[in-house]
């Protein structure tokens, strides 16, 4: 089981790690910096040093209730501490939305609505520079931003860093390719998650979603290359420039996984996939949908 969780965190960031470094010539700590700062368990991690709770295993990440400037390196050095790192090679912000800060990860109000905050993302950010500038993190990125939330931090006056990615939903039914254009506009490595259609989780994905991997086109590529659906849907990725996040708890899916560098699209397979656009997002996290920095209503 230990082997098959850190094999499973292993190939998301493997992948991460193999693209980054042909690009940017980082080196393999690309590892460390994922765990810390997105809902991944960092167990691979974990396991070295000494089990920790679930609940605590929540606070590894720069979460929305710990936007607030003042909260951002307290937060991260938590996690460092519980990580036993000195340092991680990227942070991230989660999620432009901010929750109200306290000890709870989903605070709610007395009807169960979840209470948000407004913070401003120029100010969060200004913080991640800092704990940049302190040596807590090699590089500082974002998560689920749209373009204009992108535009807001690199047209900030004094900007120091730039965001060096976006994690967001992509896969062929959300392929993202405005947001990926613009994203290599400014040199952004834009972070694919969900790029097997989502691992269905009620909370976040509704029952009536359609499965990705059961797309009549994407299995017939698959079946011309002799691969699985799965492996046409990752592959597409990595052929556009894409770094692909994979999530898998089973041994054999994560060995097929890996070997999505073993063959290649034609022209036509991409072209045939990326006419399976059909903006669909999986976590559309409604419950946010009002709040000024909820990144969705954008058309990318
Ligand atoms: N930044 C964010 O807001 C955000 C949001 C969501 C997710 N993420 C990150 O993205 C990562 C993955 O996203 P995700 O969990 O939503 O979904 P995903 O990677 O699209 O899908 C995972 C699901 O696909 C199955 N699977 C894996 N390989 C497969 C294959 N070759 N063929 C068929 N099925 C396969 C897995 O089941 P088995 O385990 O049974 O193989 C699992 O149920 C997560 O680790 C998470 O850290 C980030």
């Amino acid at each position: 089981m230990m082997g098959t969780l850190c094999l499973c965190l292993d190939l998301a960031l493997l992948l991460q790690m193999k693209f980054l470094r042909a690009k940017l010539g980082r080196p393999p700590k690309w590892l460390l910096m994922w765990v810390s700062v997105t809902s991944m368990r960092h167990s691979s991690i974990k396991m070295k040093r000494r089990s920790a709770r679930p609940s605590e295993r929540r606070w590894r990440m720069l979460w929305s209730t710990f936007l607030r400037p003042e909260f951002v390196q307290p937060a991260l050095e938590k996690s460092l501490t519980k990580l036993g790192l000195d340092y991680v090679d990227l942070f991230i912000i989660h999620w432009p939305v901010a929750m109200k800060s306290g000890d709870e990860i989903l605070p709610k109000d007395a009807s169960g609505k979840i209470i948000f905050d407004t913070v401003d993302l120029r100010d969060t950010w200004e913080a991640l520079e800092k704990c940049k500038d302190a040596g807590l993190t090699k590089s500082i990125g974002v998560s689920n931003f749209n373009h204009k939330q992108l535009e807001m931090i690199l047209n900030k006056p004094g900007l120091k860093y730039k965001p060096v990615c976006n994690q967001v939903e992509c896969h062929p039914y959300l392929n993202q390719s405005k947001l990926l254009e613009f994203c290599k506009s400014k040199d952004i490595v834009l972070v694919a998650y969900s790029a097997l259609g989502s691992h269905r989780d009620p909370n976040w994905v509704e029952k009536d979603s359609p499965y990705l991997l059961e797309d009549p086109i994407l299995n017939a590529v698959a079946k011309k290359h002799k691969r699985s659906p799965g492996q046409i849907a990752l592959r597409y990725q990595v052929q556009r420039g894409v770094v692909v996040l994979a999530k898998s708890f089973n041994e054999k899916r994560i060995k097929e996984n890996f070997q999505i560098f073993e063959f290649e699209l034609t022209p036509e397979d991409m072209k045939a996939i990326d006419g399976l656009n059909r903006n669909f997002r999986y976590a559309k996290l409604l419950s946010a949908v009002d709040h000024p920095y909820y990144p969705f209503s954008e058309e990318y």
